[in-house]
C-alpha cells in the first residue's frame, strides 16, 4: 500500500483539479478518518484511510471517463452555481459518474469543453508548461488590421502581464465586424476577450473550436459524446514538441 498526497487523491477521484482540491483542503472541507485536515502535503493510504469531502466519502473511480461537450452560451462551467444559473451538469443528465470540467469557458462562451473524472488528465491538459493549444473563433466589433494581428502574434500587455505569442488570422470580414481565429496556449481568465478588447475590437461572440487537434466535428450545441481512447492519448501526446498524436 503506498501513500499519496491528499490533494492528488482528490484529483484522481475526480472531485476537482489539484489546485481546487488544495483549496478544498485549506477551506477545512476535507476529513481523513473523521479528523479535519488542512495541512498541505498531508499523505493518505487510499486503501486504508477514509477520506470525506463535505461529508461524502471519496472513492477512486474504477473507470476513467472523458467527455467532449459542445457547450451552449448561457451555462456556467461549474458543478453548482450560487446564483442559480444553469450549469454544465444540466447538460449531462445521463452521465452516472461525477465529472469535472477541464479548464473553463465563460458563461457566454460556447464550444468545446472537456470533462473527466481523471485528475491526472486534467492536470496534464491545464498545466501551463504543457502548452496545449486552444483555438477560438471570435466575432469582433470592427475589422482588425495587419498591425493588430501582428500584436496578437507577438504578445499583448494585459493587466496580468504580457500574453504569449498567439496564432491569429482573419477568417471573414463583415460590415463593421470580423471573424477572427485565435490560437493560444495559456489559460488566463477571459483571456481571448481581454486580448481583443485591448486592441479596440471587443468580442461579440466567442466559441472554442479546438483543443490540441481535437475539434467539435458534427457535435451539435448542447450535445456531448465520449472520447475515444486514441483521442485521449492524442491529447496527452500533443504538446510543445509539435507531436499531434
Ligand atoms: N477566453 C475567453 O475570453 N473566454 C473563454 O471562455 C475562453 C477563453
Amino acid at each position: 500500500m503506498s501513500e499519496i498526497r491528499l490533494h492528488k487523491l482528490l484529483a484522481e477521484a475526480g472531485i476537482a483539479s489539484r489546485r481546487t482540491s488544495e483549496k478544498l483542503i485549506a477551506a477545512g472541507k476535507v476529513y481523513v478518518n473523521g479528523q479535519k485536515v488542512t495541512k498541505m502535503g498531508f499523505k493518505v493510504i487510499p486503501e486504508h484511510d477514509v477520506v470525506t469531502v463535505e461529508g461524502k466519502p471519496v472513492k477512486l473511480p474504477a473507470t476513467k471517463i472523458y467527455l467532449l461537450l459542445n457547450k451552449p452560451r448561457g451555462f456556467v462551467t461549474t458543478l453548482k452555481d450560487p446564483q442559480g444559473r444553469r450549469t454544465i451538469v444540466d447538460l449531462l443528465p445521463d452521465v452516472p459518474e461525477r465529472v469535472h470540467p477541464v479548464g473553463r469557458l465563460d458563461y457566454d462562451t460556447e464550444g468545446l469543453l472537456l470533462l473527466t473524472n481523471d485528475g491526472q488528465f486534467t492536470y496534464a491538459l491545464t498545466h501551463p508548461k504543457h502548452l496545449i493549444e486552444k483555438t477560438y473563433l471570435a466575432l469582433v466589433k470592427g475589422v482588425p488590421d495587419h498591425a493588430d494581428l501582428q500584436q496578437l502574434r507577438s504578445g499583448i500587455m494585459l493587466a496580468d502581464g504580457i500574453t504569449a505569442p498567439a496564432k491569429a488570422r482573419i477568417v471573414r470580414k463583415f460590415k463593421g465586424m470580423a471573424l477572427i481565429e485565435l490560437t493560444i496556449h495559456e489559460g488566463r481568465n477571459r483571456q481571448v476577450r481581454r486580448m481583443l478588447e485591448a486592441l479596440g475590437h471587443p468580442v461579440l461572440r466567442l466559441k472554442r473550436t479546438k483543443i490540441g487537434n481535437l475539434g467539435l466535428g458534427k457535435l451539435r450545441v448542447g450535445q456531448y459524446r465520449y472520447l475515444e481512447r486514441k483521442e485521449v492519448e492524442g491529447l496527452l501526446g500533443y504538446g510543445s514538441n509539435g507531436a499531434t498524436g
